[in-house]
């Protein structure tokens, strides 16, 4: 992807009229960097892989709470091992699953797991436009779209991910999501959506009550932040920074309790916080699959004391938290 992909460009067209046109320009700019940055080592077999996939109409698709379906097996003009291989060209699959075609993507994580555990606390996303942040390969933007979002724009920086997101959304090209490469730090303060998502990454910020104060930037007066983190056990006194690694991640920085999380929110300007879920993650949501075949939650874990990572850290625990901009 040397140049600006369609699917980028049918963002811009489709938010020409739209409150986010301001600001083209500066996403046009921080794109270039992506697209005219250094290579991906894959970049060339991952371009291949993409213009060799068949152009195929789906029959049918479902993105409700049974999950994401795209097609059936009789749609798909090649065997099902041989589109199944083409899949498999861009492993690993972290973020799903998907069903294409018939064949079934079993990602590292149960994604689906999280949407339902925040999904019946957040506000109806129907006619609301909505920005994910690090979302990916924009698996809960197909969620947000299907739950009625008159736009999903979703960010995500790693390039393999837009590649996924590309495979699954040339299939559904009318669907109103939008994957954008880019980091947070690179948006301007768009100040008109409605809902933002912030999912598993404030605890990969070096400067997390700074992630918390631009995802405000992005969110118009009384619009709604999804916010999902890593916590540990404690009260507001209570926070992690690990010496090293934590889970055998090098990039995990700040793991605060719950009650300290929603004082870092309340300093950062929102209001109406409420944490609706915490949740133990189980080996039955994050773990090797023939789709992602390196390590996974088992092997983070103690195999001792599984309430403990191998560092000795609490194991993961993930915390919802819901909270508005002022209006
Ligand atoms: C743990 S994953 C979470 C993915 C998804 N939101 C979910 O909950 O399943 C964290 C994601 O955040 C992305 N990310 C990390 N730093 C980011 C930043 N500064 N801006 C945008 N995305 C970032 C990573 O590329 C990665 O895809």
């Amino acid at each position: 992807m040397n140049t600006p992909d369609p699917l980028t460009e049918a963002f811009f067209s489709s938010t020409a009229a739209s409150p986010l046109a301001v600001h083209h320009a500066a996403l046009r700019d921080a794109l270039q960097q992506h697209y005219h940055g250094k290579k991906h080592g894959r970049q060339v077999e991952w371009d291949t892989a993409l213009a060799h996939l068949p152009v195929v109409v789906p029959s049918q698709y479902s993105l409700g709470p049974e999950g994401v379906s795209i097609g059936t097996a009789a749609d798909m003009p090649l065997p099902k091992a041989e589109f199944k291989a083409a899949l498999q060209a861009f492993s690993p699959w972290r973020k799903g699953p998907w069903q294409l075609f018939g064949v079934d993507i079993q990602t590292e994580w149960r994604s689906d797991w999280k949407w339902q555990r925040l999904q019946p606390h957040i506000s109806s996303l129907a006619g609301r436009t909505v920005l994910d942040i690090g979302c990916g390969n924009g698996y809960h933007l197909f969620r947000m779209a299907a739950a009625g979002a008159a736009l999903a724009v979703g960010i995500d920086p790693t390039r393999l991910f837009l590649y996924q997101f590309q495979v699954c959304k040339q299939y559904l090209p009318a669907l109103a999501a939008h994957l954008l490469p880019l980091r947070s730090e690179q948006l301007p303060a768009f100040g008109c959506f409605d809902t933002v998502f912030s999912l598993g990454v404030l605890y990969h910020r070096r400067s997390p009550i700074d992630h918390l104060t631009e995802l405000g930037t992005f969110l118009r007066p009384g619009g709604e932040l999804v916010l999902e983190t890593l916590v540990v056990p404690g009260d507001e006194q209570t926070l992690l920074v690990p010496a090293e690694r934590y889970a055998k991640m090098a990039n995990v920085w700040f793991l605060p309790a719950v009650a300290m999380l929603e004082i870092w929110l309340r300093r950062a300007g929102f209001v109406n916080i409420r944490t609706v879920d915490i949740d133990q993650t189980s080996m039955g949501e994050q773990r090797s699959t023939e789709w992602m075949t390196f390590q996974s939650l088992n092997d983070f874990l103690d195999p001792a004391d599984p309430s403990r990572t191998v560092e000795g850290y609490p194991a993961p625990r993930r915390a919802i938290v819901i909270a508005e901009k002022p209006a």
